[in-house]
């Protein structure tokens, strides 16, 4: 029997990569295998009223609660708590510098969920004045509705005309308000964040690999000239969907730049040691992000989800976290861009499936080295308890497995 797929996501890397497998095209009706589903296709089918439960035969790729960690103000609650609470524990990792700062889990920008926090966001704010902000609504993406802001009467003239008085039941829409990482890396003059993809093939134990093939996406406009310009997003956004309408995106090749490159030109320009740390220092904060969720993401063996990891990488060449898409973008800007997401796609495929190439909820999701492909292991919890089991070492908590500084 062929494996079957079910796909919502009428996308040529998906369809070609499954094909390419001798799989065959059935709907979401018949009896599936592999399902590479849009998020709301997963809710259902995960959501009690449907009824549906799956066999051992079939994987899906999403968690049903991934949103704890994709979903801009859930990302900021659980990764506070996170620290509270390995704080709460004594744990080292959550240790602090003087005026509060973490010293290792310091990696999110200061950030508040408005309207909810904003008596808190106000006390920060007096605190430095002259900061600038961005808001971001919790439910839009790809640069949707987004602003910087850098004075309070800003926010209060926001605030007073967004509201709609000629409907109150209408509940207003949430925001987190980030302070707005000011002095990013600049490479010819130009703001650019990082997309990494991040499978997980379980939350418990966690199971998480990095594709290698990550890449630097530009903005169109210098960033230096116009950082007075609040509302110039082409200098301010790095989203492929803000930058593509801008003149130059063409000329610029779709504004990528490997993340190998990124690495040589970083390696020539500030050193090697540096470049190496930073590099650590990226992975180090998606570990720790997958662990603030870990806990608290439904653990289901039928589950996989490739995660797109945002990150800014400042002029200190500090990495920072800025946010988790669940559905990273599959569409193709170039040719490179296309080859690029074929081979992640064929990537996970062979990670998350047993080495016989039938979804199987039974097998222990260990791949070999091969099946990883462009992936490296970032972390697997079940091969460190393993081993610490043969040599006898007691795992402590979640802070196990790395050491850093
Ligand atoms: N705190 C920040 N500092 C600097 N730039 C930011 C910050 N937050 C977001 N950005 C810029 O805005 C873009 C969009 O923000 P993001 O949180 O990814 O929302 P979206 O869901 O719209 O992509 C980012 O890719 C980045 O270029
Ligand atoms: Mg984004």
């Amino acid at each position: 029997m062929p494996v079957t797929f079910c796909t919502d996501l009428d996308k040529s890397v998906l369809v070609t990569n499954f094909e390419k497998r001798g799989w065959l095209h059935v709907g979401p009706e018949d009896d599936w295998n592999f399902y590479w589903a849009g998020i709301q296709t997963c809710r259902n089918l995960f959501s009690i009223d449907s009824g549906y439960r799956m066999n051992d035969n079939q994987i899906i790729n999403h968690f049903p609660n991934h949103y704890e960690l994709t979903r801009k103000d859930l990302l900021i609650k659980n990764i506070k708590r996170y620290r509270k609470e390995l704080e709460r524990e004594g744990n080292p990792l959550a240790e602090r510098e003087a005026p509060g700062r973490y010293v290792y889990l310091d990696f999110i920008p200061v950030t508040f969920v408005l309207p909810s926090d904003y008596s808190m966001f106000v006390e920060e704010y007096r605190k430095n004045p002259h900061s600038t902000w961005i808001m971001k609504p919790c439910g839009k993406s790809q640069g949707a509705g987004i602003f910087l802001i850098n004075k309070l009467s800003k926010l209060k003239r926001w605030s007073r005309e967004s509201k709609t008085p000629f409907n109150p039941s209408v509940v207003k829409e949430s925001y987190v308000i980030s302070r707005y990482i000011d002095n990013p890396l600049l490479i010819g003059g130009k703001k650019f964040d990082l997309r990494l993809y991040v499978l997980v093939a379980s939350f418990r134990p966690l199971k998480a690999y990095l594709f290698k093939l990550g890449f630097c996406r530009f903005c169109t406009v210098k960033y230096e000239a116009n950082i007075q310009e609040l509302d110039n997003m082409y200098a301010h956004l790095t989203n492929v969907s803000v930058q593509k309408h801008g003149l130059e995106y063409n000329s610029m090749h779709g504004g990528k730049l490997s993340i190998q490159n990124l690495r040589l030109y970083l390696e020539c320009t500030r050193g090697r040691a540096v470049t190496e740390t930073l590099f650590k220092d990226i992975k180090w904060l998606i570990v720790h992000s997958l662990k603030s969720v870990s806990y608290i993401m439904a653990n289901d063996r039928h589950c996989f989800e490739c995660y797109g990891y945002d990150i800014i990488i400042d002029n200190q060449l500090k990495p920072w976290l800025i946010e988790v898409n669940a559905s990273p973008s599959l569409t193709s800007t170039t040719v490179s861009d296309r080859i690029l997401k074929y081979k992640l796609i064929d990537n996970i495929i062979s990670i998350v499936l047993p080495p016989d190439g039938i979804p199987d909820v039974r097998w222990n999701k260990c791949p070999s080295v091969e099946a990883m492909g462009n992936f490296e292991l970032l972390l697997d919890e079940e091969i460190i308890s393993k081993n610490n089991e043969n040599t006898g070492k007691v795992q402590d908590s979640r802070g196990s497995g790395h050491n850093r500084k």
